[in-house]
């Protein structure tokens, strides 16, 4: 069954991601060469608990930490650890919390200091894949509409898109119908509608899509070892089209 959202139920949820992708600018503007992934992990739940919000992740099937931090082949469900970012590393942060019974979720993936060109447009293919998503998340759509246009978009750029991870609707459980892949076919899948809140995350890998899970049963890499990167939004079906909900205040993105 797929939750549509009352306008007063929108409203709350704007609220907690609003909180989110502030607590993520804090965490992108931590990110340097020499610190490690766990510092900004615990820096996340601070921030989080410090808004009466709960990480999202944190024992979600036993996922022992607030963040993901995903750092070069490292798709995504990367756990933080003490290793310490080195220059020329992108590092993907995904974040999520619940806030009065809602959830939020946002992925950014970043450089860290000074990277390659070839890591900086898989970068900026992620984000634009997203948004040839977004643009299709229309009422009277389907989802297919999006997955065909993620995928549209970071394949004609020469990038792979990841299959065995998808985004998803999100509302009072992190995870809700529908799956929305980032691949896939027009006008195919459920039809939006107004009142749909999805999380749209487009994973873009530089070689094939193909991923391998590690013996820690979290950690995903790409199977070539090529970088991957990820960036995601929670998204609102409006009747003026999609909304992003991962904004800050003044309706900047991060
Ligand atoms: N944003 C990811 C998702 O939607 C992160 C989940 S991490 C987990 O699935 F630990 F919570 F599984
Ligand atoms: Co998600």
């Amino acid at each position: 069954m797929i939750t549509l959202k009352t306008p007063e139920e929108l409203q709350k949820m704007r609220e907690g991601n609003r909180m989110v992708t502030e607590i993520m600018a804090r965490l992108l503007d931590t990110v340097r060469p020499g610190i490690a992934t766990s510092e900004l992990d615990q820096l996340a739940e601070v921030l989080i608990r410090r808004r009466n919000a709960k990480p999202a992740f944190k024992g979600y099937r036993g996922y022992p930490a607030t963040i993901c931090a995903s750092v070069n082949e490292v798709v995504v469900h990367g756990i933080p650890n003490d290793r310490v970012l080195r220059e020329g590393d992108i590092l993907s942060i995904d974040l999520g919390l619940s806030f009065e019974g809602y959830f939020a979720d946002i992925a950014r993936t970043v450089p860290v200091g000074q990277v390659s060109v070839q890591a900086q447009r898989l970068l900026e293919a992620s984000r634009k894949a997203f948004f040839a998503g977004f643009n299709a998340a229309w009422a009277h759509n389907r989802v297919g509409d999006i997955s065909a246009a993620v995928q549209g978009s970071a394949e004609s750029m020469g990038y792979s898109v990841v299959r065995d991870f998808v985004g998803h609707g999100i509302g009072m459980q992190m995870h809700e119908e529908p799956q929305v892949p980032n691949f896939g076919e027009p006008k195919s899948g459920a039809r939006l509608r107004v009142g749909m809140t999805l999380a749209i995350e487009p994973m873009l890998n530089i070689g094939g899509f193909e991923v391998q899970v590690m013996d820690d049963h979290w950690t995903v890499v790409t199977r070539d070892r090529s970088l991957s990167a990820h960036y995601e939004n929670t998204v609102a079906v409006t009747e003026n089209g999609p909304e992003i909900l991962t904004m800050l205040a003044g309706g900047e993105l991060v």
